[in-house]
């Protein structure tokens, strides 16, 4: 029982024909698109420019948005190429399970649930004070302990709305896909109000200098200095050039989730067509909508006085605009609803997965039959992102998300190369350009931005991947269809009734 053996791409693509494990297939090229920039725009524009270019890269943010970016596109070439190959729900899980193995499949499993579950209840807190901020200005307030502010002891916005969404991921994928339209029609219509006028009150003199020079920062107690600095004993210093590297790995946040497209792909029409052009084209449309907006804010205001809650709608404010500040509390507001929606659905659908496999119990990856969605698996995942968001503060664990998705994003453009070498009789209708460089440039991009995080986040990542460890020896080892003696042939405990094909047992 080898934990490298691999799951063969035919097995995999067999699996989505089991009736009790089918999704339906709904989605279009241009519902990928959008679910992608639903998912993108969110807390990274809304509230991390502000604390980016406030002490960390000054107006040069912008080019901590491109250096980000790059990261992104790069492995978002590796990303499109495995899901037109490998058109199956589970993204970066399932693409590992058929070239790097078990293991790394199961890590890589354990590691997603780090972004989107995490992610999802992150967003969730942040929600509820943009929550707070809009009942304010209505004149309203809920009583301090269920509010979700720093003396909340329950934050009943954040579990509310979570659960809310919940609901709508159980009722439907199509569902799903129109409410988020409706939404990222408003979001994306703020941010292009954001740039269009803001325009009209930016200054020259706030980009001058466009790179701040390096300066000391505070004394970072061992935990709290970047990888980079422990490494080398450089002392800590904010902006300059290393500071547009320390914000682009902070502002990476603001990309996440273009990579849950591909979890979408057995729910897609055309997925070999229509993914490549999801992933690709929401990350495009939203990098160019980022370097827009941040030169636009660190513009209107200086860097040193830009708020560091609501960066955009306070540029507005400070501007005389008070209006506009309360449109783009809305904006932020409708947003962060969708982030949080598809984050859970990208959960979802990997748990989906690796239950399907039997790494989780196989009897969580039944199908709703009328609704066509994995509805047990959701509704367990709405209740923890609703718990997590409401008992926990989270702050301090945004920066696990970035280096869980970074990690992700080295196997995925690993397994790029090495499917091209196990497998290269398999049809795929988008190639990564300049195989095996544009991997590995993605591998070395995502590891300096990881280099940038804090030995603290880099401590529990691996605590986290420690436990996952454990876990998969105790259970996904011994469970796992690929690993029984006939390879999944025989019916699995609980009834199921489905059948699969040969496997590959290293
Ligand atoms: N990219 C998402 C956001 O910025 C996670 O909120």
């Amino acid at each position: 029982m080898s934990v490298f053996r691999t799951k063969s791409v035919e097995q995999s693509i067999r699996d989505t024909e089991e009736p009790e494990h089918q999704l339906k297939k709904e989605l279009s090229a241009l519902d990928l698109t959008v679910f992608g920039i639903g998912v993108i725009i969110g807390t990274g524009i809304f509230v991390l420019t502000g604390v980016a270019a406030n002490g960390v890269a000054g107006p040069a943010v912008a080019l901590s948005f491109v250096a980000a970016a790059i990261a992104c596109g790069l492995a978002a070439l590796c990303y499109a190429e495995l899901a037109s190959t490998v058109p199956v729900a589970g993204s970066a899980y399932t693409f590992s399970y058929a070239t790097l193995g078990e293991l790394v499949a199961w890590i890589i499993g354990w590691d997603l649930a780090l972004e989107f579950v995490l992610a999802a209840a992150v967003v969730a807190v942040g929600w509820s004070q943009y929550f707070a901020a809009m009942l304010q200005t209505l004149g309203l307030q809920l009583p301090g302990p269920i509010a979700g502010g720093d003396e909340g002891v329950f934050n009943l916005p954040a579990v509310l709305i979570v659960l809310i969404l919940t609901a709508i991921l159980v009722v439907g994928i199509k569902i799903s896909a129109r409410f988020n339209a409706v939404i990222v029609t408003i979001k994306v219509l703020v941010v292009l109000f954001v740039i269009a006028t803001g325009l009209f009150f930016v200054k020259a003199a706030n980009y001058s200098p466009f790179i701040p020079p390096s300066e000391p920062a505070e004394a970072a107690s061992g935990g709290s200095a970047t990888l980079v600095e422990a490494i080398f004993g450089q002392p800590p210093a904010n902006f300059g050039v290393s500071g547009i590297l320390a914000a682009g790995a902070l502002v990476f946040f603001a990309y996440i989730g273009f990579d849950i497209v591909a979890t979408t792909a057995e729910e897609t029409r055309n997925p070999q067509r229509d993914v490549p052009r999801g992933i690709i084209g929401s990350l495009v449309i939203c990098t160019a909508l980022y370097v827009a907006v941040s030169l636009v804010v660190v513009g209107m205001q200086n860097y040193r006085e830009l708020n560091t809650k609501a960066p955009l709608a306070a540029a507005f404010q400070a501007v005389g605009q008070p209006i506009f500040a309360n449109l783009i509390t809305l904006g932020a507001l409708a947003g962060l609803t969708t982030v949080m929606m598809i984050l859970m659905l990208g959960q979802s659908r990997v748990a989906f997965a690796m239950s399907r496999d039997g790494l989780l119990p196989r009897a969580l990856s039944k199908v709703h039959p009328r609704f066509g969605t994995p509805y047990r698996i959701t509704v367990i995942i709405g209740i923890v992102v609703a718990l997590l968001a409401g008992f926990i503060p989270l702050e301090e664990l945004a920066e696990l998300v970035n280096i869980g998705t970074l990690f992700a994003f080295v196997l995925v453009s690993t397994a790029v190369i090495v499917l091209r070498r196990t497998r290269p009789d398999l049809p795929r209708s988008f190639r990564t350009p300049l195989v095996p460089f544009v991997p590995i440039l993605a591998v070395l991009a995502c590891i300096t931005l990881m280099m940038f995080l804090t030995v603290n986040t880099w401590v529990r990542f691996l605590i986290w991947m420690a436990i996952g460890l454990v876990v998969y020896f105790l259970y996904g080892r011994r469970h796992s269809r690929l690993g029984q003696p006939d390879g999944g042939l025989t019916p699995a405990r609980g009834g199921d009734t489905t059948t699969s094909g040969t496997t590959r047992a290293d």
